[in-house]
């Protein structure tokens, strides 16, 4: 444990100076072996703000050997008492959500008011979520032979590699590393390229209550560094969020050591608008759903509007004037209601979408809001946020993920139509059905192909809600109580023959 308590810092800059160019193996912050580091770009500005370490092999190695000689004492603390550390280090980040939030927009360029600083909250309340449910790591009692007992335990996995991407890293880094501690595991995250540096800001924070060696945290790129990871044979599960394509290889990776995966892939979620609903409400949901605060950079994106209809057009200047309504500029600033795209990748990846778009025959492209015009954000990777109209639920808009602020607005006639068109996609994690009678909302819930299926909102994942994909958008869920009994540990059997 740490001695020297941490100060929160709230400008960003000096933050990122400060704790850039590491990783944190064993409790301590640490170079890459190699000497190296990449450099972490400020979205909205497009200049440097720290250097991160490059990992590569030989820091995975080091971290996953450090994981796993901590892992035996930290399996046989009993289970309340890895809870109540989980606990203390969710109190501990409460007081650190301000230097965070604004350290993940520095690095992400996500509006600190609507996105950033919410995201460092939730970390804390996931943690503090996972503390309280150390005690129900319970086992059972079988009647398998009234002369013998037998009974099931639930046992940690052991080291567990942790893999997380750049939209919400932080939040999607304590979903995985809450249950993952909780259950008695260690564990090596490999935090995305793009966004290093407020994850290994949390983990420096939990290190203060944690055991070392307990939570590792190395930067660097996916085969470089990611895929280390997955193959290091100390590894014993493997909990990843990022794309469909990665995804696989991660998957694949993890069948040749026959270790269990979880995997939070993409989405197309379907938000179906039916002909009584209330048009406020849903479009409300809509903004929300969209993540037009995140540039839509989000799983569960409502990247497909289905609109009855007979309230098509209202819905659709309604949704407009309010996208109109909300302020890009820059991400630190308070009156921001959107920031930026995380890189230049990503941009061009968002920009030919929307120009395939506005090719299509009969497409309408209906740009919203307006870049921010300070001289400072001149080589910002903002985007305007565009409703398309007039597409087809088959052309590639509605078919693939975006992760940009990029909606289609499709108009169906019949509730049938639209459930079909809804569940004609090869993702299935979220979905919302927006309508004020009871049995067609019941008759949607049960019909809609996806693992989070919502009436009249469009709330995100929380803690305690089991949370994941059906389809290609993924692999056992999170979030949850079952999350953490299923997918990080192992079931025991045990009998006690007294003859
Ligand atoms: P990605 O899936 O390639 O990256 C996610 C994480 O996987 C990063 O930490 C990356 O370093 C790591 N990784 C990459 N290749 C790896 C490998 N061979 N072995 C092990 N780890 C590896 O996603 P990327 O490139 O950042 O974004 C591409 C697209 O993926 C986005 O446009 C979006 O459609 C989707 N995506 C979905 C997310 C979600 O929340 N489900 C999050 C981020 C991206
Ligand atoms: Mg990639």
């Amino acid at each position: 444990m740490n001695p020297q308590p941490l100060v929160p810092d709230t400008d960003p800059h000096r933050l990122a100076a400060a704790i850039g160019g590491h990783h944190l193996i064993a409790g301590q912050l640490v170079r890459a072996a190699s000497g190296k580091t990449f450099a972490v770009v400020n979205p909205a500005t497009g200049r440097e703000v720290a250097n991160a370490a490059l990992g590569d092999n030989d820091d995975i190695h080091r971290a996953v050997s450090a994981a796993a000689r901590a892992q035996i004492a930290w399996a046989a603390m009993p289970a309340r008492k890895r809870g109540a550390l989980v606990s203390d280090c969710a109190r501990l980040l409460a007081e650190h959500v301000e230097e965070l939030g604004r350290l993940v927009a520095l690095e992400t360029g996500k509006a600190l008011r609507t996105e950033s600083r919410v995201e460092a909250g939730v970390v804390a309340d996931a943690l503090q979520f996972y503390g309280g449910l150390a005690s129900e790591l319970k086992g059972e009692s079988v009647p398998f032979n009234p002369e013998m007992l037998t009974v099931t335990q639930r046992e940690p996995i052991g080291v567990v590699g942790v893999i997380i991407p750049w939209n919400a890293p932080m939040m999607l880094m304590a979903l995985k590393i809450a249950p993952a501690l909780v259950a008695g595991n260690t564990v090596v995250v490999k935090s995305a390229e793009e966004a290093p540096l407020a994850v290994l800001r949390v983990c420096q924070i939990l290190n203060q209550k944690l055991p070392a060696g307990v939570l590792n945290i190395v930067s660097g790129f996916g085969p470089e560094c990611g895929a280390p990871l997955v193959a290091h044979p100390q590894v014993g599960k493997v909990t990843f969020t990022g794309s469909v394509e990665t995804g696989r290889i991660v998957a694949r990776m993890a069948g040749e050591k026959l270790i269990p995966v979880t995997l939070e892939l993409g989405g197309k979620s379907p938000m179906i608008v039916m002909g009584d609903a209330d048009i406020d409400k849903a479009v409300n949901g809509a903004v929300a759903g969209m993540r037009f605060t995140r540039q839509g950079q989000s799983c569960t994106a409502a990247s497909r509007i289905l609109v009855h209809d007979a309230v098509h057009d209202a819905f659709v200047t309604a949704l407009k004037a309010r996208v109109d309504a909300m302020t890009m500029g820059d991400p630190l600033d308070e009156a921001t209601d959107i920031g930026t795209l995380i890189s230049r990748t990503q941009l061009a990846k968002v920009l030919d979408y929307i120009e395939s778009g506005r090719a299509m025959p009969g497409a309408k492209a209906l740009e919203c809001s307006a870049l921010p015009a300070q001289d400072h954000l001149r080589q910002g990777l903002f985007v305007r946020p565009v409703i398309f109209t007039g597409l087809d639920n088959g052309c590639r808009l509605a078919r693939e993920e975006i992760f940009g602020p990029v909606t289609c607005v499709i108009r169906f006639r019949s509730y049938d139509e639209a459930i079909a068109m809804a569940n004609d996609s090869a993702y299935g994690l979220a979905a919302t059905i927006w309508t004020r009678d009871l049995k067609t909302a019941l008759d949607a819930t049960r019909r809609l192909q996806a693992g989070f299926v919502q009436v009249n909102q469009n709330i995100v994942v929380q803690p305690g809600l089991s949370y994941g994909g059906i389809k290609q958008s993924g692999l056992g869920r999170e979030a949850s109580l079952e999350a953490m009994l299923e997918h990080f540990t192992h079931k025991k059997t045990v009998i006690f023959n007294m003859n």
